[in-house]
C-alpha cells in the first residue's frame, strides 16, 4: 500500500468486494451546511483515487438531488464503483419538508425506479430500506425488494436502522448483505443485539456516522454555532448543556490521537475500523466529507492500529454522552429493540 491506497473486504457473505472505506456523499447535497460542488466532485475522484468504491446515497438526502448530482461520476466510472442507495422516507407533495416512511411493495416499486432514473444507471449496487415502517410486514418488503433482484434492477439488499429480529426475519426472505446503522465512539447501541445478529447471519456492518456527525472531530462545538437549516441543530447531543459535555470526552480521545501522531477524527475511524476484529465481521464504515484534504486524511486512519489499552479507555466513553442521537429515538433500531 506504498501509494495510499485501502485495502479491500467483502461486504460480507452476500455482498460485493469493496474498500474497507466507503464514502458518505449526503453533505453534498444537504443537512451539513453550504454545499460546494466543486469541492464535493474533487472529493469523489480523490476517493477513487485512494482505492474507496463504495458510494453511499439516499433518494431522500436534498430529494433526489444528492443521487442527481453524483450520477455523472458513477457514470463515468461505472466499473470501479459499488453505488448503495435507499428508499423508504418520502416527501408528501403538500408539504415538502415533512418525511413519511414508506416500505409497501408500491411504494418500492416506484422509488427504485426513480432512483434508476436520477442515478442514470441500469442497476443499483446495494438497495437499502432506509427506515421501517412498523405497519409493513418486513417480509412483504423484502420479498418486493427480493423481486427487484430477480428483475435485474438491483443487486444487493441493505437495511438500515433495523432491529436483530427484523434483520432475521428479512434474511429468512432473501439473503442481506449490509445492515447501516450509526455507530461509532459516541453511539454504541446496535452493540448488544444487531452486531451479533449480523455476525450470525454473515452480513456487513456499515457505521453511519463514524464521526459522530463531525462531532468527534471537534470540528464545531455546538450545534448553535452552525447555519440555521443544519440538521445536527436537531439533535439534542449538539445543543446547550449536553454539547458542552460533550465536548469534554474528546479530551479522552485526543490523549490516543496524540500517541499516533493523529487527529481525533482519524482516531474515531481506527476505532469503527478495528470492531471488526473486536466483533469478528465486516465493518466498512462510510464517513461523509465534501473535501479531498479530509478523505485522505480519513482513509489514512485505516493503517492505524489502536492498542487494546487505548480501546479499553476509548470504550467508556459512550456510556458517558449526554443526549440521545435523535430527538425521536424510534426513528432508530434502539427505539424498537
Ligand atoms: N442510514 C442513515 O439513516 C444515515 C444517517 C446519516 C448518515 N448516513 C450516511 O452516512 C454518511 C456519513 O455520516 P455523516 O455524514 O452523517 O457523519 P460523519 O461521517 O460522522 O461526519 C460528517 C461530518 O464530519 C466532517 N468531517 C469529515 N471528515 C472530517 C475530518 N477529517 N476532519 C474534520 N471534519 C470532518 C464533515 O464535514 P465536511 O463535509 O465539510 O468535510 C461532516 O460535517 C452520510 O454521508 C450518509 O451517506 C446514513
Amino acid at each position: 500500500m506504498t501509494d495510499g491506497r485501502i485495502t479491500t473486504a467483502k461486504l460480507g457473505d452476500h455482498g460485493p468486494e469493496v474498500g474497507v472505506q466507503g464514502l458518505g456523499c449526503m453533505g453534498m447535497s444537504f443537512a451539513y451546511g453550504p454545499v460546494d460542488a466543486e469541492a464535493s466532485r474533487a472529493t469523489l475522484e480523490r476517493a477513487l483515487e485512494l482505492g474507496v468504491t463504495f458510494y453511499d446515497t439516499a433518494d431522500a438526502y436534498g430529494a433526489g438531488e444528492n443521487e442527481r448530482f453524483l450520477s455523472p461520476f458513477f457514470k463515468a466510472h461505472r466499473d470501479e464503483v459499488v453505488i448503495a442507495t435507499k428508499f423508504a422516507l418520502s416527501i408528501p407533495p403538500d408539504d415538502p419538508t415533512r418525511r413519511v416512511i414508506r416500505n409497501d411493495p408500491p411504494y418500492i416499486r416506484q422509488a427504485v425506479e426513480a432512483s434508476l432514473k436520477r442515478l442514470d444507471v441500469d442497476v443499483i449496487d446495494l438497495y437499502y430500506m432506509h427506515r421501517r415502517d412498523v405497519n409493513v410486514p418486513i417480509e412483504e418488503s423484502v420479498g418486493t425488494m427480493a423481486d427487484l433482484v430477480r428483475e435485474g434492477k438491483v443487486k444487493h439488499l441493505g437495511l438500515s436502522e433495523v432491529t436483530a429480529d427484523e434483520l432475521r426475519a428479512a434474511h429468512a426472505v432473501h439473503p442481506i448483505a449490509a445492515v447501516q446503522s450509526e455507530w461509532s465512539l459516541f453511539s454504541r447501541d446496535i452493540e448488544p443485539k444487531v452486531v451479533p445478529a449480523a455476525r450470525d447471519l454473515g452480513v456487513a456492518l456499515v457505521p453511519y456516522s463514524p464521526l459522530g456527525r463531525g462531532f468527534l472531530t471537534g470540528s464545531f462545538a455546538k450545534a448553535e454555532d452552525l447555519t440555521p437549516d443544519d440538521f445536527r441543530r436537531q439533535q439534542p447531543r449538539f445543543t446547550g448543556e449536553n454539547a458542552t459535555a460533550n465536548a469534554t470526552l474528546l479530551e479522552l480521545i485526543r490523549s490516543v490521537a496524540k500517541a499516533h501522531d493523529a487527529s481525533l477524527g482519524q482516531i474515531a475511524l481506527a476505532w469503527a475500523h478495528q470492531q471488526a476484529t473486536v466483533h469478528d465481521l465486516p465493518v466498512i464504515p462510510i464517513p461523509g466529507t465534501r473535501k479531498p484534504s479530509r478523505v485522505e486524511e480519513n482513509t489514512a486512519a485505516t493503517r492505524i492500529v489502536l492498542t487494546d489499552e487505548q480501546l479499553d479507555l476509548l470504550d467508556g466513553i459512550a456510556a458517558q454522552v449526554a443526549g440521545n442521537r435523535y430527538a425521536d429515538m424510534a426513528f432508530t433500531s434502539a427505539g424498537r429493540e
